[in-house]
């Protein structure tokens, strides 16, 4: 990091070594590894010190209470894991930013009216169980405990494995009423992942809708063979039939409107230089604007993928890993607090949020940082100072005025 002042100012620079990727770049900080559970004693330590109580609920989520735990409570926070090679700030950025908002509401001697908490969010980016916001959607029940508990990392280990390593118990995962009943209201802060505020020349913005989306497993078959025994008219490599459907993507995404199509992990088995595949796993992000050119969007690569494998003598299998539709934000709180913080601009993401997984169970609301880069999932991911400074005026504010 270069800018040691924002990250001093907000913490991130106790963090910034924590998960460092010496492979990828940036961090890889996965749910129950070690970079998560230091960060995860970091944060304790941190809300500790200012004065908060620390728990954790039953899917592994972490709440800092300011306030005895109760009902009505105006939540903030974010998520502390990141995608393999993420920037600095997509997550955590929320999380410093409530500790500092509510380390300096303590020190103005404000005594909020209504309990506040901060939450960290467990794997928010899915980056290792392939969900994304398991802590959110099993809390709110989103993700049956069934499914979300069979879900497998890379390694094979299960996510009731991995929970029962961490000292959660699996028997107890699953949708928390108990704990979504306390959710009076909750802001999330979040570096934009985007170039909005950049050309609207604003340091802060307030969201409003969220594009639907969700992530689709594609897994080609075929038949493992000699590369250098078995003729071309021979064979049926699943790597020929995904490589086609891959590079069809990006034209099948241009043909719709707004949407977004990625491929960002392919997975070749059993991976030899010299082997012909016997199958390869190729997972798709859809994004759009509405739910259901999203799925049409889904089925035009379904179509093309079967088209790609039948050429090749291969199989293919779609699998729907998982699925968020279309997030409209409450226009209450969200016009509220556009008067609250004088105007601030609202805009729309393409990112998902835990935010946009409580959206439909209690009221939620976002705050957006300037990112002067205007990317993110990546090392690059940045916000200034100032705009972090102002992201927590932004913060104090609300939570001042809503507390
Ligand atoms: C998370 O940031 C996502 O949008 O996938
Ligand atoms: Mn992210
Ligand atoms: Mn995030």
């Amino acid at each position: 990091m270069t800018d040691s002042g924002a990250t001093s100012l907000l913490g991130l620079s106790e963090i910034a070594d924590v998960g460092r990727d010496r492979i990828r770049g940036g961090y890889s900080r996965h749910v129950f590894d070690s970079a998560d559970q230091m960060l995860r004693e970091w944060f304790i330590e941190r809300a500790t010190r200012i004065g908060l109580d620390v728990e954790r609920d039953r899917n592994g989520n972490l709440w800092a209470w300011w306030g005895t735990p109760g009902p009505n409570a105006l939540v903030t926070g974010s998520h502390l894991d990141s995608v393999p090679g993420g920037g600095a700030f997509d997550g955590p950025l929320g999380v410093v930013s409530a500790l500092d908002s509510i380390a300096r509401l303590r020190a103005e001697g404000v005594q909020p009216t209504r309990p506040v908490a901060i939450v960290v969010f467990a794997e928010e980016e899915g980056s290792r169980f392939g969900v994304a916001c398991l802590g959110s959607r099993l809390l709110s029940g989103a993700i049956t405990a069934e499914r979300a508990l069979a879900l497998t990392d890379a390694d094979g280990i299960t996510f009731a494995d991995a929970a029962r390593a961490s000292s959660l118990r699996p028997e107890h995962m699953g949708l928390d009423s108990e704990t979504l009943s306390r959710i009076g209201l909750f802001v999330e802060l979040h570096v934009e992942q985007g170039r909005r505020l950049i050309d609207l020349d604003a340091p802060v913005g307030i969201a409003s809708s969220i594009l639907a989306h969700g992530r689709w497993r594609l897994s080609f078959t075929g038949q493992a063979n000699h590369a250098g025994a078995t003729p071309m008219r021979d064979r049926r490599d699943p790597v020929v039939a995904a490589a086609a459907t891959v590079a069809a993507v990006p034209t099948l995404a241009l043909d719709t409107a707004d949407a977004r199509a990625t491929v960002g992990r392919m997975n070749i088995v059993p991976g030899g230089t010299n082997v012909i595949a016997s199958r390869v796993d190729v997972w798709v992000d859809v994004r759009a604007d509405e739910d259901h050119v999203t799925r049409e969007l889904v089925d035009r690569i379904r179509s093309t993928a079967r088209d790609w494998a039948d050429r090749n003598g291969c199989a293919v299998t779609v699998t729907e890993e998982s699925w968020t539709g279309r997030v409209d934000f409450d226009e209450e709180p969200r016009n509220r607090f556009v008067t609250r913080l004088g105007g601030a601009p609202v805009l729309p993401t393409g990112a998902g949020h835990d935010a946009g997984v409580l959206a439909g169970t209690v009221p939620t609301a976002m705050l957006f940082v300037r990112n002067p880069t205007g990317v993110s999932h990546a090392p690059e991911e940045w916000a200034s100072r100032d705009d972090c400074e102002a992201g927590i005026d932004a913060l104090v504010s609300l939570i001042g005025s809503e507390a």
